[in-house]
């Protein structure tokens, strides 16, 4: 007889995803400059550690905000004892006045409407139990972040319906993918409840545009449903064009305090903008005050720390430091994102334009063997077991394209970031004249022991390009 619970013993957690699976084989091997520089790089994570210097600054310069003080004195007994749900006042003050410089303060934001959570993840999921029934279904556009498939329908029973999305127009929404996507749920006898969109766009790394949001507005509009903002990445928007909240949407439409107005909730979250990933913030945003009272109970199971909030409300509150940081990490992010398009140009590798975020949405469509996700499932195991590089394949974030990679900037060093672009660069060298060219007709296995050949070459080059005087390991 079973003893564990069905929801403990399923799989739709998405943990078997080839995005996880990528994890689990960075880490047995992880990648170190000096203890074993020829790991794998993690290209599939999602960080931002660009700016922890600015971070560290911070807090050598205000000791008292980590070390539990206030003017000197200690607080620990304070921060130690039992909180309420609803969050330190001062820092839902801080956060939302962050929110709103992010945003180019166009739009203000009410402390009262926002919940706190532990994570974006946390919010996604309470939201989902706010709004929906088990078996009533969120419609998203692809591709998607693999994470959703486990943070809305896992514990909530609640099912996704891809909004299907395309290279022939940059991934963008359109007004005939909504309506098929809606059609599609009501075949599967599946309510709709509401679209869930990322803005900007994990894995594209894109801003929505205004038409798209206009699109989505009047749609939630005309069908009497829900729209649900993920902008968890709205700090990290680098170049134009600028980031639009869906809430200056709807206030550049005068629909404050209407239906639709009530129907519309952000997700916020500390994790990419500020880097903090760790410390489990993120934020609910509703201007309904029924979901803001039945999230703010459902936080109990997901509450963000005292310590922390005393910390980051300290941080938050001081405006100079906010402005300066949000400047100097996009300028960070700019960078960065120029040397990983340019390091994939010399590949020969292109990326979709983007504008935010911490990765690129790349395409290697043309590396394929055939136009099959079996052929994209190949290759990617040939960039994760001999290159060693973990990116995330778009079948991951169920991109309905074969071809199309996310590969993350923003988590390692620029030498790292270069040596990955390198070891790229010979392996589509070797791979389209070995593997795409005239070895096609070679077993397999000659062209995997030639692949094994020249992979062993370039990585002996490698460390010497490098400079370092280390032994290549020839085994
Ligand atoms: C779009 C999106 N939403 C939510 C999350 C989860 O973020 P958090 O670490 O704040 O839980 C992520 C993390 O990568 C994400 O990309």
């Amino acid at each position: 007889m079973r003893l564990l619970s069905r929801k403990a013993t399923c799989n739709s957690h998405g943990q078997d995803s080839s995005y996880f699976l990528g994890w689990q084989e960075y880490e047995k091997n992880p990648f170190d400059e000096i203890t074993n520089p020829k790991g794998i790089i993690q290209m599939g994570l999602a960080e931002n550690q660009l700016s922890f210097d600015l971070l560290e600054s911070w807090l050598t310069k205000n000791p008292d905000a980590a070390g539990f003080k206030s003017e000197g004195e200690s607080i620990f007994r304070q921060l130690a004892l039992f909180q309420d749900y609803h969050g330190f006042p001062a820092f839902k003050n801080a956060f939302v006045e962050f929110m709103s410089e992010i945003r180019g303060n166009k739009v203000s934001f009410d402390p009262s409407h926002l919940v706190l959570t532990a994570g974006a993840t946390s919010a996604n999921e309470t939201l989902m139990f706010c709004l929906a029934e088990p078996g009533e279904a969120f419609l998203l556009p692809t591709p998607y972040y693999p994470g959703f498939d486990r943070d809305l329908k896992w514990r909530t029973g609640v099912e996704i319906v891809p909004i299907q999305c395309t290279s022939s127009n940059a991934f963008q929404i359109t007004e005939a993918a909504l309506l098929d996507a809606y059609q599609e749920a009501q075949n599967r006898n599946l309510r709709v409840k509401g679209v869930l969109v990322t803005n900007p766009s994990n894995p594209l790394g894109t801003t929505m545009t205004r038409n798209e949001l206009n699109l989505l507005v009047s749609f939630i509009e005309a069908k009497g449903i829900h729209l649900i903002s993920d902008e968890i990445y709205s700090g990290t928007v680098f170049s134009s064009p600028d980031f639009v909240s869906v809430m200056e949407i709807l206030k550049a439409r005068n629909y404050e305090n209407t239906d639709v107005w009530n129907r519309v909730h952000l997700v916020n979250s500390l994790s990419k903008d500020l880097g903090l990933p760790g410390f489990r913030v993120g934020a609910i945003y509703s201007n309904d005050d029924m979901v803001v009272s039945a999230a703010t109970k459902m936080s109990s199971f997901g509450l963000v720390s005292s310590q922390t909030q005393y910390l980051l409300s300290a941080m938050l509150s001081d405006k100079k430091f906010t402005k300066k940081y949000i400047f100097e990490n996009q300028k960070r992010l700019r960078q960065r994102h120029r040397m990983l398009v340019s390091g994939l140009e010399k590949a020969g590798i292109k990326c979709l334009n983007s504008n935010a975020g911490l990765f690129c949405w790349v395409d290697m469509r043309h590396l394929l063997k055939s136009n099959t996700f079996e052929a994209e499932m190949e290759l990617w195991k040939n960039i994760v077991y001999d290159v060693k590089l973990n990116i995330s394949p778009g079948s991951s974030c169920h991109c309905t394209e074969p071809g199309w990679f996310r590969v993350c900037f923003a988590n390692m060093s620029e030498e790292t970031l270069e040596l990955a672009m390198q070891r790229l660069k010979a392996f589509v060298t070797e791979y389209s004249s070995t593997v795409l060219g005239q070895n096609m007709s070679s077993s397999h296995q000659s062209i995997k022991n030639s692949r094994r050949r020249s992979i062993t070459k370039w990585v002996f080059r490698l460390s010497f390009d490098d400079g370092r005087d280390r032994e290549p390991d020839q085994r």
